[in-house]
């Protein structure tokens, strides 16, 4: 199985357009230790020729175009892709916007959970994409899925899902119900399990969590590779570099620092490769300088990249 880490931030990019934060400002600069990064999105291939697309950001245009394999073959017909199904782990801006570049009448099909699915269904901008063409299928929670093409031919790609500790998106938190998770319901954010139908390769897709239990640490314990939450460094970086007022927990992210960060809560495990993706624009480790970017790979963690291949 090949992986293509197609976008490394978190909402927003980086630089994020309205951001004037030392490492946005130097992003743009150019500074060489410091790169820029699209929003969150993973591509996979089973079979070197479909490719299943993780999470769809408002940046795929360029990532399109920066990645050959998720071009059309220079052999194939006048309109085509590569790309067979988009498979969704939340409803956030930064994981469902890019739906709307992919419409032109081009078939393929997205997967994503009942939660995700209504709202996509909720917001008829996403009509966009004719679902008499682009076909909507239903992720079933804590059970494996064989990714499909819209000719219902196997990609190569299976997923298991799992439900992870996270929150509803942001554009449609309730504020009557802050106690509750802001209306958070199950299926809202989910982690992924993604296994080559051909070799006995996974690898874990969790770009949102918001708390590491006994439950994932057993379920991730001797995978061999897996991507996780990279939002924040501390919970309350927003507010220590001044451009917000949220915690990561607010955000529904754990940070990765300290004594229940997730490089601490995951240290013992036996995990092949483990990777931080969706790097928000205040994470120190987005400077390849930084103490804190030092930290995380003593810690044996990388730091994923646009464009970073992972072969299993
Ligand atoms: C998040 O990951 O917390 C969201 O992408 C935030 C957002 O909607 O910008
Ligand atoms: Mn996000």
């Amino acid at each position: 199985m090949r992986l293509k880490v197609v976008g490394s931030a978190a909402g927003g990019g980086f630089p994020q357009w309205n951001c004037n934060f030392h490492l946005s400002r130097n992003a743009r600069k150019g500074v060489d230790n410091i790169r820029p990064r699209t929003q969150s999105s993973l591509a996979a291939s089973a079979d070197e020729a479909q490719w299943v697309l993780f999470n769809a950001s408002p940046d795929i245009r360029e990532q399109i175009a920066a990645t050959p394999e998720l071009q059309p073959a220079e052999t194939a017909p006048p309109r085509s892709t590569p790309i067979s199904a988009v498979v969704l782990t939340n409803a956030d801006v930064d994981h469902i916007a890019g739906l709307l570049s992919l419409r032109e009448r081009q078939r393929f099909v997205i997967y994503a959970t009942a939660r995700v699915l209504a709202v996509l269904e909720q917001n008829a901008i996403f009509n966009v994409l004719d679902p008499a063409l682009v076909e909507r299928r239903e992720l079933a929670l804590h059970a494996v899925t064989p990714i499909l093409n819209w000719e219902n031919r196997p990609t190569g790609i299976s997923v298991e899902t799992f439900v992870v500790p996270g929150k509803i998106a942001l554009f449609l938190e309730d504020q009557t119900r802050a106690e509750q998770g802001f209306g958070t319901e199950e299926g809202d954010t989910i982690g992924l399990k993604i296994m080559s139908d051909y070799t006995a390769s996974s690898v874990y897709y969790i770009p949102g969590c918001a708390r590491i239990d006994d439950a994932l640490k057993k379920r991730l314990d001797r995978a061999s590779c897996l991507l996780f939450d990279g939002t924040v460094y501390t919970d309350d970086e927003m507010l220590t570099s001044g451009v917000g007022a949220k915690t990561g927990q607010r955000m529904g992210h754990l940070h990765m620092s300290g004594p229940e960060g997730s490089m601490q809560a995951l240290a013992d495990l036996a995990i092949g490769r483990r990777i931080y993706v969706h790097i928000n624009n205040t994470n120190p480790i987005l400077d390849d300088r930084s103490p804190e970017a030092e930290t995380v790979r003593k810690n044996g963690w990388e730091i994923g990249y646009d464009g970073m291949e992972i072969r299993l």
